[in-house]
């Protein structure tokens, strides 16, 4: 029987990107895959019916009972129950902040792979959703950090004088702070990064942004950072108070994973900031980088704008769509095997893989992923 995969349109209130964009349910359908499109499920991407139908989609309801679901945000209670028992789930799973998601899955019986689960190894770069949607935000929070300025990026030299280029300091130099570092400098910014981590010191200046040094290494276990002491954080919130007064911008994308965001920019740092000055506050969803941000708010404190958006790869759904449904598709075929003398796959999961046993959350009735098994025994 043809393996389907089936596409649900995205109920959460800001969720406008979609698991499979056209060119990919074309992509499937040259490996032997049919797609099932629920209706309506591209339009906040703006990519309507009829084009999924032309790539070959099925444009049909009955989405739930495909052999392989793909969503984008975690789903709900009531999404969960509309899934058949033995359907493979994928999607963003949050199993490290939502114990509630990994508990009705296993009930359920569902087998699924959390996206943000697979291994940051090179053999998955195609499938790292963190590292394509983070790439989204990061150059989004640049042009909201200029939507809001109240001065220029660039330096202009014009007959009516001369302005001198933005100061940007990104905080946290992972894909989002990378992709933030080089927007800025496209727009003309004068940038600066800083990281916990040693190896982006490198990293920050191939950008062509100057590495601000506090002298800590903190340096986690796969490639993250480890939260810090209480002396280390207290030596670089200081430390961070001097150097802030002398930027326009600052952008704040630093996580440790299944931690609250580390608290770099302090009160006491917004208020010897030049009036006029603004920080966008990636970290908003665990808690926020700097002390004064309203997850998902914009807020004004003492005359500086602290914008904390959600879901920022959201925004610009059409390339955030097209990026993550490639990841998708890139994790599906690894989920095919076609065996010999057929032209037709088969799903075959290959829990002895890496990628597979890393990303699986829930498999045969339990909860099998390491992190997301602590996050539920925390919650009980
Ligand atoms: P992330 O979103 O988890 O964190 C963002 C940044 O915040 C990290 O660079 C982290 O070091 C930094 N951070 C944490 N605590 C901090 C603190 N107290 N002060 C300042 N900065 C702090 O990072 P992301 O983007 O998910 O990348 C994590 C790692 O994965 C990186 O080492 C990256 O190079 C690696 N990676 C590997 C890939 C691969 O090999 N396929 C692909 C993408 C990323």
């Amino acid at each position: 029987m043809t393996v389907t995969v089936g596409v649900p349109r995205e109920v959460a209130a800001d969720e406008r990107r979609v698991a499979l964009v056209p060119d990919v349910v074309k992509r499937l359908g040259g490996k032997g895959v049919q797609v099932l499109v629920e209706p309506g499920a591209g339009e906040s991407a703006l990519i309507p019916d009829a084009l999924y139908a032309e790539a070959g989609a099925t444009v049909t309801p009955d989405v739930w009972s495909a052999d392989v679901v793909v969503k984008v945000a975690p789903p709900t209670t009531e999404e969960i129950g509309r899934l058949g028992g033995s359907s493979l789930l994928i999607g963003f799973l949050a199993p490290l902040s939502s114990p509630q998601t990994a508990t009705a899955l296993r009930d359920k019986g569902v087998t699924a792979f959390a996206m943000e689960a697979i291994p940051r190894i090179s053999r998955a770069q195609s499938m790292d959703a963190l590292s394509s949607q983070s790439n989204v935000a990061g150059y989004k929070s640049v042009l909201l950090a200029a939507d809001h300025a109240t001065r220029f990026f660039p330096m202009l030299m014009t007959a009516a004088g001369t302005i001198p280029p933005a100061k940007v300091l990104v905080l946290g130099i992972g894909v989002a702070g990378l992709q933030a570092l080089a927007t800025a400098r496209r727009l003309g910014a004068k940038t600066t990064g800083y990281d916990v981590r040693p190896e982006t010191a490198e990293q920050v200046e191939s950008l062509g942004a100057t590495w601000l040094d506090l002298g800590i290494d903190a340096a986690g276990e796969g490639g993250y950072a480890r939260e810090l002491t209480a002396e280390e954080r207290a030596q670089q919130q200081q430390a961070l108070t001097d150097a802030t007064k002398g930027f326009d911008v600052v952008i704040t994308t630093a996580l440790v994973p299944g931690r609250p965001a580390p608290r770099l920019v302090t009160a006491e740092a917004v208020e010897g900031m030049r009036p006029g000055s603004v920080i966008i506050d990636l970290a908003g969803e665990t808690g926020g980088n700097c002390e004064l941000t309203e997850p998902g708010q914009t807020v004004v404190k003492h005359d500086v704008t602290i914008v904390s958006p959600a879901n920022l790869a959201a925004t610009m759904p059409e390339h955030a769509s097209q990026l993550y449904a490639r990841n998708v598709q890139a994790l599906i075929e690894l989920m095919l095997d076609t065996p010999e003398g057929s032209q037709e796959p088969v799903l075959k999961l290959d829990f002895e893989d890496e990628i597979i046993a890393g990303a699986a959350i829930t498999k045969d009735g339990e909860i099998v992923h390491p992190g997301a098994k602590k996050t539920v025994e925390g919650a009980a």
